[in-house]
C-alpha cells in the first residue's frame, strides 16, 4: 500500500509539555484511519504536524512523499479545524467562495462544488444565511463542506462528529464512504467510538503522546467480537 501519510518518531514539545513523544504512524492511500485517545493525548497536536501548521522538535513527517508544509502538498489536502472561526457575517456558499479563492479555485469550479456541498452536507436551505445564525451541528456541516471544497486527496478533520445529529452522521458516513471508494484517504480523531468502529478501517490509540495501539478495529480481539470500545478499554488499561 502507498502511504500517504508517514509520521516517523514525531514528537512535539510546547514548554515542559511533551504532547507528542515519539510518535510513528503510517496511513494508506483509499484507506480511512481513526485518531483515538483520551483528552489532551496529543491527537490535534498530531494533525497540526500532518497538516504542517507545526514542526516537530524532533522527527518527521511526510505527505504524500514531501513536506507538508510546502503550498503544492497543502493544495492537496482538505483540513476541517477542531474549532473553526469562521467570519460570522458570511454564509455558507460566500465561506466556501472564500475558501475556494485561498486554494486558487477558479470561480465556475467553486459555484459547482458549492452546490453540490451543501446540498450533500444538507445545508443547501440554510446557505444564504449568515454563520452567526448557525446551529452547532450547521457550523460542524459548513467545516465539513469547506475541508471537501478542493476535492482533496486527504481529508483530514478534527473531531469531525461532535454536535451532528443521527441523521447528519449517517449521511457524514456515507459520504465518507463514497470518498474511499473514489481512492480518497481520510484521518480523522474522534470520541465517538461507534461511529469510528463503523466507519475505519485501522485506528490508532494515543495516551500521553504516545501511540498505544495502531491496527485494525478487530485485530486484538481473537474471538472476531472486539467491539471498539472494548478495545479502547483492554489498550489503555493494559498500557498502564
Ligand atoms: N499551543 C500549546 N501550548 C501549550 N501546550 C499545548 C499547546 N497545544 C497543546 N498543548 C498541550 O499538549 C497536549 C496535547 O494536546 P492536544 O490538543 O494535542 O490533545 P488532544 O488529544 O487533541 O485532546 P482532546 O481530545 O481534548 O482534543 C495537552 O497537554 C495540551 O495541554
Ligand atoms: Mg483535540
Amino acid at each position: 500500500m502507498t502511504e500517504v501519510v508517514q509520521v516517523s518518531g514525531a514528537t512535539a514539545v510546547f514548554g515542559n509539555v511533551k504532547a507528542v513523544d515519539g510518535l510513528s504512524l503510517s496511513i494508506g492511500r483509499g484507506e480511512i484511519m481513526g485518531f483515538l485517545g483520551t483528552n489532551g493525548a496529543g491527537k490535534t497536536t498530531t494533525i497540526k504536524m500532518i497538516l504542517g501548521l507545526l514542526k516537530p522538535t524532533a522527527g518527521e513527517v511526510s505527505v504524500m512523499g514531501g513536506d507538508p508544509s510546502l503550498p503544492e502538498t497543502r493544495r492537496r489536502v482538505g483540513y476541517m479545524p477542531e474549532m473553526a472561526y469562521y467570519y460570522p457575517y458570511l454564509n455558507a456558499r460566500e465561506l466556501l467562495s472564500f475558501y475556494g479563492g485561498l486554494c486558487g479555485m477558479d470561480g465556475r469550479t467553486v459555484r459547482a462544488r458549492t452546490d453540490e456541498l451543501l446540498d450533500a452536507v444538507g445545508l443547501a436551505d440554510a446557505a444564504k444565511r449568515p454563520l452567526k445564525t448557525y446551529s452547532k451541528g450547521m457550523l460542524q456541516r459548513a467545516g465539513v463542506a469547506q475541508a471537501l471544497l478542493s476535492d482533496p486527496e486527504l481529508l483530514v478533520l478534527d473531531e469531525p462528529f461532535t454536535g451532528l445529529d443521527p441523521l447528519a452522521r449517517i449521511r457524514f458516513r456515507e459520504l465518507m464512504r463514497s470518498l474511499r471508494e473514489r481512492g480518497k484517504t481520510i484521518f480523522f480523531s474522534s470520541h465517538e467510538l461507534g461511529e469510528t468502529e463503523l466507519l475505519c478501517d485501522r485506528v490508532a490509540i494515543m495516551k500521553k503522546g504516545r501511540c498505544i495501539y495502531h491496527g485494525p478495529v478487530r485485530e486484538l480481539a481473537g474471538d472476531g467480537d472486539m467491539n471498539l470500545e472494548r478495545l479502547f478499554l483492554k489498550t489503555l488499561e493494559e498500557s498502564k
